[in-house]
């Protein structure tokens, strides 16, 4: 089933519309044209009660507000670029620096805070809707023309996937992501740290104390980055252990253990014991930014009225590594000028 309402009004005046989408076991999403954000996530606990699964504010507002990023679509480069600059095709792109000194997720206007078009469909997997966004060239300092489609489609099989497509007139670098923040035993269940982590990683690219990466990769094996069987993310959050002092916690990128690049493989799990609930995340992409919501404080009401605090949800973001476009070691971000961007991410629940 599909449902259309309207959410609300930007400051601007501008209409902002919410989308429902229920399967045939009762799962459902909500997305709205507000940063495509993953607004509600839907799904029975072993006892059969509902619980709403990602953080998420109830008013257009809160969103305008926010700077956490909650369920959003993040771009055009997802994570960040050191000292905000990159060099393409001989050309140096001067971005801002929003992050001490660093760009981080686009900057201060990123696709998060851009009304979205959308259209809903009924397709063969599933239902959804997808939503597209014009990116003009030097849009945040990119280079290119980017004509971006974001689709959400919810199978029967409680797969929510997302579908990114993008397509420039010009070589430029995309890396987008969805930064909806997960708590499996609700989003009105306090501390996220007590849920189980796999990562299928046996490296985690290492970052300096800014979170930029050094181009170094540290084996997980022995560290409290080691996420390989799963863990109880508290258990070693706070060690006193280089990479979680400058992160705060977790806030890194692993990546993914993948016998060949664009290989669509089980990146990472997420198990709440209590409501028995369970994500596996699967993505094409060759890593994922594990955040544990170390910045989180509560500032602004969520749904409901409820304040997120420090490490309330967390987040597996799919995308290039972090800095790739400055580290030739790393995959390419490149897209070049009329070629597709073309990824997919799926968090199933299980
Ligand atoms: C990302 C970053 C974090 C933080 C959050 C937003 O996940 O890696 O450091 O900036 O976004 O609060």
């Amino acid at each position: 089933m599909i449902t259309e309402s309207i959410f609300g009004k930007t400051k601007d005046g501008v209409e902002v519309k919410e989308y429902t989408i229920t399967n045939a076991n009762g799962m459902s999403f909500s997305a709205i044209t507000f940063g495509a954000v993953i607004r509600k996530v839907m799904l029975e606990d072993k006892k059969g009660v509902l619980r709403d699964v990602v953080l998420g504010y109830d008013s257009v507002e809160n969103y305008e507000k926010d700077d956490t990023y909650l369920g959003a679509v993040v771009g055009r480069y997802a994570n960040r670029i050191g000292n905000a600059t990159f060099e393409l095709n001989g050309e140096v792109y001067k971005l801002e620096g929003n992050d001490n000194g660093n760009h981080l997720h686009g900057g201060y206007n990123g696709y998060d805070k851009r009304v979205w078009d959308a259209e809903t469909f009924e397709g063969e997997l599933g239902n959804g809707v997808t939503f597209k966004l014009f990116s003009p060239d030097l849009d945040q300092k990119y280079p290119g023309n980017l004509e971006i489609s974001v689709t959400y489609t919810l199978t029967d099989d409680n797969d929510l996937m997302i579908d990114y497509r993008a397509v420039s007139d010009k070589d430029t670098i995309c890396n987008l992501t969805n930064h909806s923040y997960f708590n499996l035993g609700g989003h009105d269940s306090g501390s996220a740290l007590n849920q189980y982590a796999m990562i299928n990683a046996d490296f985690v690219t290492e970052a300096d104390a800014k979170s930029i990466t050094t181009g170094k990769m540290i084996y997980v094996s022995g560290t409290p980055m080691d996420f390989t069987s799963e863990m109880l993310i508290g258990d070693h959050i706070d060690d006193d252990y280089y990479q979680l002092n400058y992160g705060l916690g977790y806030d890194h990128n692993w990546a993914l253990n993948k016998k060949e690049e664009g290989e669509m493989i089980l990146a990472a799990t997420l198990e709440n014991r209590k409501t028995g609930i369970k994500m596996e995340v699967y993505t094409d992409l060759p890593g994922v930014q594990f955040y544990s919501g170390n910045f989180l404080k509560g500032e602004l009401p969520g749904k409901d009225g409820v304040r997120y605090l420090k490490r309330y949800g967390v987040c597996f973001e799919t995308q290039y590594y972090p800095d790739s476009i400055n580290k030739p070691e790393f995959p390419s971000p490149i897209l070049k000028a009329g070629e597709e961007y073309k990824t997919t991410t799926i968090y199933k629940f299980v």
